[in-house]
């Protein structure tokens, strides 16, 4: 499989465990070519946030990815809306939710972190203050999402399909020479979406959460089922409690799994990353791909998953 840089792409298993600093990781294959960028900010003594900021970028303006971003597919009233969220190694987070016509919505989630008092702002008044800040408006629907949207039309019927519609959000963490961390995540959410569903990519401790002094963790997948059970906050909560970042997406996904009644079309995938620049990852099911990048590392990677048989309520 070649990434858009024409690299090669191959998913590996993980041997042992991953660990370096600096480092980056994110969700999916295409992470692969979005910590490329976020690379070249860190190695170069660039700051953990500037480069998830940069890394994710990349994934936002990739007009074959239809789930983050321009191109990202609409929802079921043919218009793309965007969730993003950021926070830094300070704790401090920025957020948008449904925001319409913005390539870039982790950069206005950066601009909400840093120029407001506030954490997230929505729909209209996040374009708003967008457009009132220098962003462009733009038509987010591509030649692509438009004949994905008219198929899908023909049925209009709402089924994610697994680790395909489900692969949706990039989700970045990374930690820069000075030992600091900071984390992204975006997304246009799930496809065919109701016009005004927010995912939970754009908020904090489901889609993301950081704390600079245990650990950062990510999610991916059905944003309700994570939203449901703060995930991200769950699995930083773990290393706090001194669990490693790959016990600590463990214990996540099995909460949520604990917590639904039937788990058949259901998908999670969750990254962590401690202090030491430890590496964890696991999915509700198999199929759920990391990107990593250290100074010896540069791949994807099959998340470890567990696909119960039977849902036990236990
Ligand atoms: N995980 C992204 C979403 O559900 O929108």
């Amino acid at each position: 499989m070649l990434g858009t840089t024409g690299l090669d792409l191959t998913v590996f298993e993980r041997e042992g465990p991953i660990q370096g600093k600096p480092i980056v990781i994110s969700t999916w294959n295409f992470g692969y070519d979005a910590n490329k960028k976020a690379w070249s900010v860190l190695s170069s003594g660039g700051r953990a946030l500037d480069a998830v900021e940069q890394g994710v970028m990349v994934a936002e303006s990739d007009l074959n990815n239809t789930s983050v971003g321009r191109g990202g597919n609409p929802d079921r009233d043919g218009i793309v809306t965007l969730d993003a969220c950021i926070m830094n190694e300070k704790g401090e987070a920025g957020s948008v939710a449904a925001i319409e016509n913005i390539e870039h919505p982790i950069s206005v989630a950066r601009m909400v972190m840093e120029k407001t008092p506030h954490v997230m702002l929505a729909g209209d008044g996040a374009k708003q203050f967008a457009l009132e800040n220098g962003f462009e408006a733009i038509d987010l629907l591509t030649e692509k999402s438009k004949a994905n949207y008219k198929e899908w039309l023909k049925t209009s019927k709402y089924k994610p399909i697994i680790n395909i519609e489900n692969h949706d959000t990039i989700g970045m963490l990374a930690i820069d020479a000075r030992g600091n961390l900071s984390g992204a995540c975006t997304t246009s959410g799930l496809a065919f979406k109701i016009h005004g569903r927010v995912g939970d990519s754009p908020i904090i401790g489901a889609g993301l959460y950081v704390d600079n002094q245990y650990g950062a963790a990510v999610c991916t997948g059905i944003g309700e089922l994570v939203m449901k059970n703060l995930s991200s906050f769950l699995a930083v909560e773990e290393m706090r409690h001194k669990k490693s970042p790959q016990k600590a997406c463990e214990t996540a996904i099995k909460r949520i799994i604990e917590k639904i009644p039937d788990v058949s079309n259901a998908q999670v995938g969750i990254l962590a990353i401690n202090k030491k620049g430890e590496v964890g990852a696991y999915a509700i099911r198999e199929g759920f791909t990391y990107a990593v990048h250290t100074n010896e590392i540069e791949k994807v990677f099959g998340a470890k998953f567990k696909m119960p048989t039977e849902h036990s309520g236990k």
